[in-house]
């Protein structure tokens, strides 16, 4: 089966995108747009895992943010598949973007525990469950790509920043816990308008939606009483 990539190029340095054309001969019908960038070889991208577990691979394709190592060519709409850079991010070069922002945000969050992970009053098999749904996240960055609220360096962190701020609600130091859950109304619940785009999006099919109902329930109304 022969494809044409239309992909969105820049030249490190240079301030202007361009689309160029590349043909692929797809010889297997599990063949993936990382497959056929890793052998057009010319255009700059990142991966690391190519099994849709470090989310280094996440650009735009066909107009829907995805992982590349996670999307068949055979299951793209034609043969010709557009591969463009996700668009929320400044563009490095060709599909490399600088996403440390998402890095910054989880700094600001303050994503650690002072001590060891404890639900306390709360359900804590629930609890444990939806934090290991949290760790599923692999920090790709589709989510912020079709969230409506976020923008680089604005107050509003997105959905990226969500599942690993799981964490911060188990803390046992009581103003720890208090300073982390006013972080999170101020960075996560106030922007968040619940569309629930996130949600359809998210390759690793994260329930976002119950994420955001049990951190909003914990940091905004139902206080830890440890
Ligand atoms: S629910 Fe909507 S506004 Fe909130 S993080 Fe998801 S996409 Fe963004
Ligand atoms: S929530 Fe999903 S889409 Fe968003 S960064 Fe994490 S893995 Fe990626
Ligand atoms: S290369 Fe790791 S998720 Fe695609």
């Amino acid at each position: 089966m022969k494809y044409t990539l239309k992909v969105l190029r820049k030249a490190p340095g240079e301030e202007k995108q361009y689309w160029q054309d590349f043909e692929y001969e797809s010889e297997s019908e599990n063949d993936t747009v990382a497959s056929a960038l890793l052998k057009i070889g010319e255009v700059k991208w990142e991966c690391s895992c190519l099994q849709k577990k470090c989310g280094a691979c996440a650009m735009v394709i066909d107009n829907i943010p995805r992982l590349a190592c996670d999307t068949k060519l055979s299951d793209c709409k034609s043969e010709t598949i557009t591969v463009q850079p996700l668009r929320k991010f400044p563009v490095i070069s060709d599909l490399v973007v600088d996403r440390s922002i998402l890095y910054r945000n989880l700094e600001t969050m303050k994503t650690w525990l002072s001590q060891d992970a404890d639900f306390g009053d709360a359900n804590p098999d629930k609890y444990r469950e939806l934090a290991y749904q949290g760790s599923e996240c692999i920090q790709c960055g589709c989510c912020l790509e079709v969230c409506p609220n976020f923008y680089p360096g604005g107050s509003f962190f997105g959905m990226a920043s969500v599942p690993l701020t799981m964490r911060l609600l188990s803390e046992t130091d009581r103003k720890l816990y208090m300073d982390n859950a006013k972080l999170y109304r101020k960075h996560i619940y106030s922007g968040c308008g619940k569309s629930l785009a996130c949600k359809d999006i998210c390759p690793r099919k994260i329930d976002t939606e119950k994420l955001l109902v049990n951190l909003n329930a914990l940091a905004v109304w139902k206080r830890k009483k440890k």
